[in-house]
């Protein structure tokens, strides 16, 4: 496999764009030096980078893509709203469409706004918690990696560079899924947390249900609000998510990534009392500038929406996804066992959403181990990034595919675990995007 168009993109792209990307997860401190730098198109499951090499991808757009890349359903519908023109000077009629069908899909939740960024969403359910509560803080799972890059989150990261400590402090966190612990914040802050957001579910094989019913509880009875952030498990653990599938009313709720097929568009959700404190139906009260953005109600994104959840609505997406992310953790712990590597690679029992851990040979996490793996795949043509995030055109060629890679993979691990990864690895281990120093 050459690289030697990603290599010459790599050398340009710094001089263009700070960071090389539009989003850190995506750079090339994340991926091993045998990687593709760019990605010229995608079809399905499947991607070819700049220099024609093809992968099968695996984490889909950062998760966003769960149908397909360039499916055919949602291109139809965009392409018919592409003719009619995607921006106006008063709202488009199909955000009508778009707020009907989605609030239908999420009965417990009276209002919506659209956005174009999960970062926009998630900001504007803490404003509106702020101004509901009249309180300053924020808290969320100290151990969850990411909310927004807005300075209420990214300030309570080793990021914090540019966000003033006074900002920093108003972010409180607590330990996921640790009632204790969120207990112990609400007495340390008494009617100061204006609410508390959190993924509904990550990698975590406790009793999601029962926590966050009595999270809920406890935060309603310290009279703050509650919020869900749906960006990833939205149309993933569930259609539409995990309100629905765990059967809890969170105040808000965030959504974004799958809900479009990869296109921008995210909304918030949230019950009446708090979402119309956005509005301007109600003269004299004072006005809160909720989200305002040029392209929140872009057309063809909202199109790209309508078609996704009729698809959802008419195939049994998520019951094949989670089929196909069942074979794929199977497959894997096979092959591991097969090669008694069960200590050091661990993949988590999460259908929706596979996430892999990687351990040298004394089992602590290792960064140059893990990017070790990540070569080896990218190498047998998986363009793997230590998760796996089914998708609807991810068929049985596809999962055959990923797991031959995974087995050969596994190989090349096993005679590293020996010496060092050191000898097996081009160029350096992957860093961690949170990091004080580049
Ligand atoms: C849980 C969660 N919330 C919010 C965001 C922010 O979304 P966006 O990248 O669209 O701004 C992300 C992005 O990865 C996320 O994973």
């Amino acid at each position: 496999m050459k690289f030697d168009r990603s290599n010459e993109y790599k050398k340009n792209i710094h001089q263009l764009i700070p960071g090389g990307a539009h989003t850190y997860s995506k750079g090339d401190d994340q991926f091993p030096s045998l990687a593709p730098a760019a990605i010229s198109y995608g079809k399905g499951a499947w991607v070819w980078d700049v220099d024609g090499n093809k992968f099968l991808d695996c984490s889909m757009g950062l998760t966003s893509v769960t149908l397909g890349h360039a499916f055919e359903p949602v291109l139809e519908r965009v392409r018919l709203e592409l003719e009619k023109g995607v921006n106006f000077q008063r709202p488009s009629v199909i955000e009508e469409e778009m707020a009907n069908e989605f609030l239908s899909l999420v009965p417990m939740h009276h209002m919506i706004k659209f956005a174009k960024n999960g970062s926009i969403v998630t900001t504007a359910a803490v404003k509106l918690a702020r101004a509901y509560t009249g309180r300053k803080l924020i808290a969320f799972p100290a151990d969850h990696p990411f909310y927004s890059y807005d300075d209420w989150f990214i300030g309570k990261t080793q990021c914090d560079f540019g966000v003033p400590e006074e900002i920093s402090n108003l972010s409180v966190t607590f330990k996921s899924y640790d009632l204790t612990s969120l207990v112990e914040l609400f007495e340390r802050y008494p009617d100061q947390i204006a609410c508390v957001i959190t993924e509904p579910e990550r990698n975590f094989d406790g009793n999601t249900h029962a926590f966050l019913k009595e999270a809920i509880e406890i935060t309603h009875k310290n009279g703050a609000l509650f919020i869900f952030d749906e960006m990833i498990t939205g149309f993933k653990t569930a259609f539409p998510g995990s309100l629905t599938k765990l059967d809890l009313i969170p105040d808000m709720a965030t959504w974004g990534k799958s809900v479009a097929n990869g296109f921008s568009f995210c909304a918030l959700t949230g019950i009446r009392e708090v979402m119309e404190m956005g509005g301007i139906d109600k003269p004299g009260k004072e006005k809160l500038f909720l989200i305002s953005t040029t392209h929140g109600g872009e057309t063809h994104a909202i199109a790209a929406g309508l078609a996704t959840i009729d698809f959802y609505k008419k195939n049994n997406v998520i019951e094949k996804n989670h089929a196909t992310g069942t074979e794929i953790i199977n497959g894997c712990k096979e092959i591991l066992i097969k090669n008694t590597l069960q200590q050091q690679i661990q993949v988590s029992d999460t259908p929706w959403f596979l996430a892999f851990i990687f351990k040298d040979a004394d089992g602590k996490i290792n960064a140059g181990y893990r990017t070790l793996f990540l070569q080896e795949m990218i190498k047998n043509g998986v363009l793997f990034q230590g998760a796996f995030v089914p998708a609807y055109t991810h068929n049985h060629e596809e999962i055959l595919f990923f797991l031959s890679a995974f087995e050969k993979s596994c190989e090349i691990y096993k005679k590293a675990l020996e010496t060092s990864y050191a000898n097996f690895l081009i160029g350096e281990p992957i860093k961690p995007v949170f990091r004080k120093y580049i």
